[in-house]
């Protein structure tokens, strides 16, 4: 960890879950870090408990208000965090948002706005900060993707799309950065005890229910850890915790075997919904 010592930060969706762990615990390691989101009033109690636990009190830790889906917002906001910085040595796109559902039942505007913010809020970041590292000629970004950005579960289908692109994103762009020494790497949390999950458990439809049952949930401290190990090492695939490791290569090698699994809960979750046994 101390590979972070003095390294300067932005993360995005800093105010809360996995983010403000991430955050904290850069923090404490001796990073500069810049932690962003939309509402000021979450940002700021944040950064106080970002602030309470960081190494020195040399080091820089500051908030910028950004919306990742509005370019004239993370332009912004890229020139705010670059003055305050002096340039940048980690970015890591972690702000994201979740709305599970059926298919049919999904608005149009559930599917754009998760392709806004998760897909095109990255890609716009990424893309304001990338002059700023070909120019250093070092750097990494971290892309924030999902489980869901690597194996589709019933119930995830804007989510799911909206990750998996992320990951199309990021697999292009690490080739494309290699030869301006700029790292790339893409994390894939399943089930982490966040606001988030909060939120999502109140939208998924029974049989999302009974396959997530299964999934050991994450402390967002430990989804931190792995994260920030991983980035110090240059690995590009980071997937946090035993289970999701295991799920994730299981998924790999023998996909049939996970589908079948999967789809065996899901039709018993759906008999019961329908009222035919359990
Ligand atoms: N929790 C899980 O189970 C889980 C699993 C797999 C992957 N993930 C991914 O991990 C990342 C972090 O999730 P989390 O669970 O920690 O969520 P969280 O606790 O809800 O935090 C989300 C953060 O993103 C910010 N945010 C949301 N929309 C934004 C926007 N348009 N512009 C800027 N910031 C925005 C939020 O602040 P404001 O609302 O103030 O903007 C907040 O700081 C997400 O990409 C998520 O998809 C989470």
């Amino acid at each position: 960890m101390r590979y972070f010592k003095d390294k300067k930060v932005f993360i995005t969706g800093g105010s809360s879950g996995i983010g403000k762990s991430t955050a904290a615990l850069l923090a404490r390691n001796g990073a500069n870090v810049i932690i962003g989101a939309r509402n000021e009033a979450k940002l700021e109690t944040a950064l106080g408990q970002i602030e309470a636990v960081a190494d020195s009190a040399e080091q820089i830790t500051d908030k910028v208000v950004i919306d990742i889906a509005d370019k004239a917002s993370v332009s912004a906001a890229r020139d705010a965090v670059l003055e305050r910085l002096g340039g940048l040595d980690v970015l890591i796109n972690n702000a994201g948002i979740a709305q599970p559902g059926y298919v049919q039942e999904l608005s149009d505007d559930v599917f754009e706005q998760q392709m806004r913010v998760n897909y095109f809020g990255t890609v716009n970041v990424t893309r304001a900060f990338l002059p700023t590292f070909v120019e250093q000629h070092s750097g990494h970004i971290c892309n924030v993707s999902s489980l869901l950005g690597f194996m589709g579960v019933f119930g995830y289908t804007a989510y799911a799309a909206s990750k998996f692109a992320v990951v199309g994103f990021s697999d292009c762009l690490r080739q494309e950065l290699l030869p301006h020494g700029v790292g790339v790497s893409v994390v894939y949390p399943a089930d982490v005890d966040t606001p988030q999950l909060a939120e999502e458990n109140q939208y998924k439809p029974a049989e999302t229910k009974a396959v997530s049952g299964n999934v050991k949930v994450m402390h967002p401290d430990a989804v931190a850890e792995a994260m920030l190990k991983g980035i110090a090492s240059g690995r590009y695939n980071i997937v946090p915790g035993f289970g999701s490791k295991f799920t994730h290569f299981m998924y790999r090698h023998f996909p049939w075997m996970v589908r079948a699994t999967i789809d065996g809960d899901v039709k018993k979750a759906t008999r019961a919904r329908n009222g035919n046994g359990a």
